[in-house]
């Protein structure tokens, strides 16, 4: 008999939609591999099917994965476009923005989605909400000034700010910041971004993201976005 703890239906509806998202990777692809426990089954899948593909990691713990299931990673600058990236969210809206970086990898997310053609997105059914807001908004922060900066987060209305133990892969402190309801995702990205020192916040615009793949109990559907041609 095995001792294993049953996995709840949330793990396993993360595994159907990071399985199913390694079906779009196919050989001769330069292919942007995110980080979190859905994409992890992406990376898994390829693992097991070893296109012949170059593949690059978001975080350390993404690249240690990759590689020890024998998959090829290189630096961004080596490889420097990507056919496909795939990641996971932590809040998906009606226009496939997102809040990402639950698990503090989000600037570096965010330069492997833009070296991407192709943005695609793996969830299970409780990451989709109507409005951004309720995670709260991951932040990674320069050790510099970061008092400094925060006054200026809190001055664009976040409510508080919760600092996360540790640091990111950067070296950078991580915050996560309650916004409430983020109303208009776009012109809070824009402000956050003329903040210095605030190397990079957890939005990533519905613009650059072509698919979400999410996956529920009647197995997963996928909203394609109709603003981005795959
Ligand atoms: C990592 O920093 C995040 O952006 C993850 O992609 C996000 O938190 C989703 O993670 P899970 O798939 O583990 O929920």
């Amino acid at each position: 008999m095995s001792d294993a703890a049953p996995r709840s239906r949330q793990d396993q509806a993360k595994e159907q939609a990071g399985r199913q998202a390694a079906r779009y990777v196919e050989d001769g692809m330069r292919v942007g591999l995110g980080t979190g426990s859905t994409v992890h089954w992406t990376i898994v899948a390829l693992g097991e099917r070893r296109p012949d593909i170059t593949c690059v990691a978001t975080s350390l713990r993404t690249h240690e994965l990759a590689t020890s299931l024998g998959l090829s990673v290189l630096s961004p600058d080596e490889v420097g476009a990507l056919e496909i990236a795939i990641d996971g969210a932590d809040e998906v809206d009606a226009e496939l923005n997102l809040i990402k970086g639950g698990g503090g990898a989000h600037l570096r997310e965010k330069i492997v989605a833009q070296m991407s053609a192709r943005f695609l997105v793996v969830v299970d059914e409780s990451k989709v909400v109507e409005r951004l807001g309720a995670f709260g908004l991951p932040l990674e922060v320069l050790p510099f000034a970061p008092g400094v900066v925060l006054d200026r987060v809190r001055a664009l209305g976040a409510r508080e700010i919760a600092r996360r133990e540790g640091l990111s892969d950067n070296q950078n402190l991580l915050f996560d910041a309650d916004f409430g309801t983020i109303d208009d995702p776009a012109a809070l990205a824009a402000r956050l971004e003329a903040i210095p020192g605030l190397m990079e916040h957890g939005l990533f615009l519905g613009d650059q993201v072509e698919r979400v793949l999410v996956a529920g109990t009647d197995g997963v559907r996928e909203i394609v976005n109709p603003r981005v041609s795959g």
